[in-house]
């Protein structure tokens, strides 16, 4: 492995450790006057202990609507024998993603509810969802997500793989991500095509994307559809807007973006050369992507990439937050 990207990812290791009290004040205050102006409409939900959040994706021509259910970062931390030596990282963990005496797991199947209320065609589901591949937590999702009527897709946060210490490591690829297989799938992206849209969904969980991504989304953009991008860790902005870079520095410390590895970008995880020409496919000229979906931060933040692609960062699962995205 790679020095640069073992960095990214101890990086990536020590946000929770060294931001958990920030967290849970920024989460509570969820200061969103402090977002950049923005059409979503921030709408309390009709149950008590959520807030999502709602945005459109307008795309010319499309008949109807579609409503995409978002949400990042649940970290649901389950345990049971079958994971022995995880059983007091795990309580110590789900302690961490208790808000407001709401486990974690709890407040996933509040969510998972909720989308039954909002129209959803598709629950998208982008990353942490569980806190580590513990079998307790990966059952507890499975089947919450049984109930759906509708289909999901669920992608690779930094945290759904890791096992113990194992992190980002050759084992925690090979043992513990296909435990989610039935879940996740075996690949490294995932795709709905649409009439009039596509969804692509990206483990960007790395910091970082790989060649079957890039190869994949080179793909999936030749098709003249409209792109919504699903991602875990968020691009950094290119308009030169420092509202992301400044919120991340508010929540986690000074130069938190760099030394964290929080975005990809030169404020964040400099991309490599793979995910560098993803980015600049996601941010050229003639684009299809339309919006961004990301989560990894905890807070939510919208603002543009560039002229024309929107990025909205869902705050986390755990505190009750989510997106309702309408496509129309
Ligand atoms: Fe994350």
């Amino acid at each position: 492995m790679k020095n640069k990207e073992m960095l990214c990812k101890r990086s990536i290791n020590r946000i929770l450790i060294i931001s958990y009290a920030v967290l849970t004040l920024t989460i509570q205050g969820c200061t969103y006057s402090k977002a950049p102006a923005a059409e979503a409409v921030q709408k309390d939900s009709t149950a008590p202990g959520l807030h999502i959040e709602e945005a459109t994706a307008d795309i010319k021509g499309m008949k109807g609507r579609f409503n995409i259910f978002f949400l990042a970062d649940s970290h649901i931390s389950k345990c049971d024998d079958r994971d022995k030596d995880l059983i007091t990282k795990a309580a110590r963990r789900s302690i961490l993603f208790k808000k407001d005496g709401i486990n974690s797991w709890d407040r996933f199947d509040m969510l998972i509810e909720e989308s039954k209320n909002c129209d959803t065609d598709i629950v998208v589901m982008g990353g942490d969802i569980v806190d580590s591949a513990m079998y307790a937590s990966i059952d507890h999702v499975r089947d919450r997500l049984s109930t759906l009527n509708v289909p999901y897709m669920y992608y690779m946060g930094n945290h759904d793989f890791e096992y113990g210490a194992e992190y980002f490591t050759p084992l925690s690829y090979s043992e513990y991500l296909p435990r989610l297989d039935d879940m996740h799938g075996k690949s490294s992206y995932q795709v709905r095509e649409y009439d009039d849209f596509i969804i692509f969904a990206a483990d960007d969980n790395n910091s970082q994307v790989n060649r079957e991504i890039l190869d994949a989304f080179k793909k999936e953009i030749t098709k003249g559809k409209p792109v919504i991008l699903a991602l875990h860790v968020p691009i950094e902005p290119v308009t030169g807007d420092r509202a992301l870079i400044e919120k991340c520095n508010e929540v986690y410390g000074e130069n938190s973006a760099k030394e964290h590895q929080l975005i990809m970008g030169p404020d964040g995880c400099v991309p490599n050369s793979i995910t560098q020409e993803f980015i600049d496919l996601v941010l050229s000229d003639d684009s299809p992507v339309i919006m961004v979906l990301a989560g990894h931060l905890h807070f939510y933040h919208k603002d543009m990439l560039n002229e024309k692609t929107v990025q909205i960062i869902t705050g986390p699962a755990y505190a009750g937050e989510a997106l309702k995205i309408t496509v129309k």
